[in-house]
């Protein structure tokens, strides 16, 4: 179960390497600052591990999806938020590898911190091109991988890179993984897993993983409409995934096929309407699930609060995955306010995924209160569908 690959402390470091570190700094902008800091605070510990050894630190990360050099999602204000955080000034390189990048590095002094350009300015980032992995990996005399929510992407900042350096785990994404795997490997049980947002297509990994482990798994969030349109019933203006009625419907088929042996599925009992997806918008508590014409869902309703709630604090595993409604709009934030008081409540390791349900944790101020809270989106719903992650893969066996 554990992550049996090479970590910070088998690199033996001596004080005074450079070590090339890839992160996670993906992180929001908004006119040119970063509007939320969380990933670069979740690599902090790692960063100041190495100053306090006197490594020379080279740290590279993507931002966004640019197609090449977009000046937009410089990672320019990450370093300055990262100098902030650090109390160090942080030197902003001009590029992602090249002469002037290499000199950069070869000037750190002991302790400091270079932070390249978007890795993803470079065409061969993607295509995991072994001639920008052996430019990056000249870049550093050792490879930390702590960039778990990228470890999904066979790059080549986070794979190719592995080719050409002693390659370890870093304290992030080793604490990620061994977390999540746990979950799916050796679950203190009742497991109860609670899943929400609008799509059933990204979560149906999880979804058909779950069902033959998990002990329960609640459905909240829109996504619950793709199920009551499988099953017939009317959705009114709801947020209805036509992809998900499928793909709902066939999870509904196995757990009827299981025949009450198997994972219990609960779906919503009763909701809150509006008129209109607006903040000012009538909410409208149903008792059931029926949505008229001209109505659609926007919450849950207080009974499957309730209801969820208490198979959540019964349950001595939890994940929670995805909101339970408009948590944005306040009218319509009570179900997910409740999911995220149950999480924090219930007694046994809670796992928290998904930058909505973090955000969420976050408003209510509900963040210290549960036992992991993951960085990752995508790395962290392939991890729990049961699949290998190359950026760990790639990393040398311990
Ligand atoms: C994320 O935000 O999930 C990671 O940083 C990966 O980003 P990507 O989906 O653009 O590869």
């Amino acid at each position: 179960m554990g992550l049996e690959k090479k970590t910070l402390s088998d690199l033996e470091l001596r004080g005074g390497e450079r070590v090339l570190v890839r992160v996670d700094f993906n992180v929001p902008l908004e006119g040119g600052r970063v509007a939320d800091d969380a990933r670069i605070r979740a690599a902090l510990p790692t960063v100041e591990w190495l100053r306090e050894r006197g490594a020379r630190i080279v740290l590279c990360s993507h931002l966004g999806r640019p197609k090449g050099r977009d000046p937009e999602t410089s990672l320019a204000p990450v370093s300055e938020r990262l100098s902030d955080l650090l109390g160090t000034h942080v030197h902003q390189a001009p590029d992602v590898v090249g002469p002037e990048v290499r000199r950069g590095a070869a000037r750190l002094e002991a302790g400091e911190v270079l932070l390249l350009e978007n890795t993803r300015w470079e065409p061969g980032e993607t295509r995991n091109d072994p001639e920008l992995a052996r430019e990056l990996a000249a870049l550093g005399q050792v490879f930390v991988n702590d960039a778990f929510g990228a470890a999904h992407r066979a790059h080549a900042s986070t794979v190719g890179v592995t080719e050409y350096l002693p390659a370890a785990a870093g304290p992030l994404l080793e604490r990620e993984v061994t977390t999540l795997r746990g979950i799916i490997e050796s679950p203190a049980r009742p497991l109860v897993v609670v899943l929400g947002g609008a799509k059933v297509s990204d979560k149906i990994g999880l979804i058909d993983h779950f069902l033959g482990r998990a002990d329960a798994i609640l459905i909240g969030g829109a996504m619950c409409f793709s199920f009551f349109r499988a099953q017939g019933k009317p959705t009114g203006e709801s947020l209805v995934e036509e992809e998900g009625v499928e793909l709902a419907s066939r999870a509904l088929e196995r757990v009827q096929a299981a025949g009450g042996a198997g994972c219990r599925l609960i779906l919503p009992l009763d909701l809150v309407l509006a008129d209109s997806f607006k903040a000012d918008a009538e909410p409208r508590p149903i008792d059931g699930t029926d949505v008229p014409d001209g109505w659609m869902g926007l919450d849950i309703g207080p009974r499957t609060s309730d209801a969820f709630a208490r198979e959540i604090e019964a349950g001595e595993t939890v994940l929670w995955n995805g909101p339970m409604g408009a948590f944005e709009l306040e009218p319509f934030a009570s179900g997910t306010r409740a999911v995220a008081e149950a999480v924090a409540a219930a007694p046994g390791v809670t796992v928290v995924g998904g930058g909505d349900s973090a955000a969420a944790l976050g408003e209510f101020g509900l963040e210290d209160r549960v036992t992991h809270l993951s960085t990752g989106g995508g790395a962290s719903l392939e991890l729990l569908e049961g699949r290998e992650l190359p950026g760990v893969e790639a990393l040398d066996d311990a």
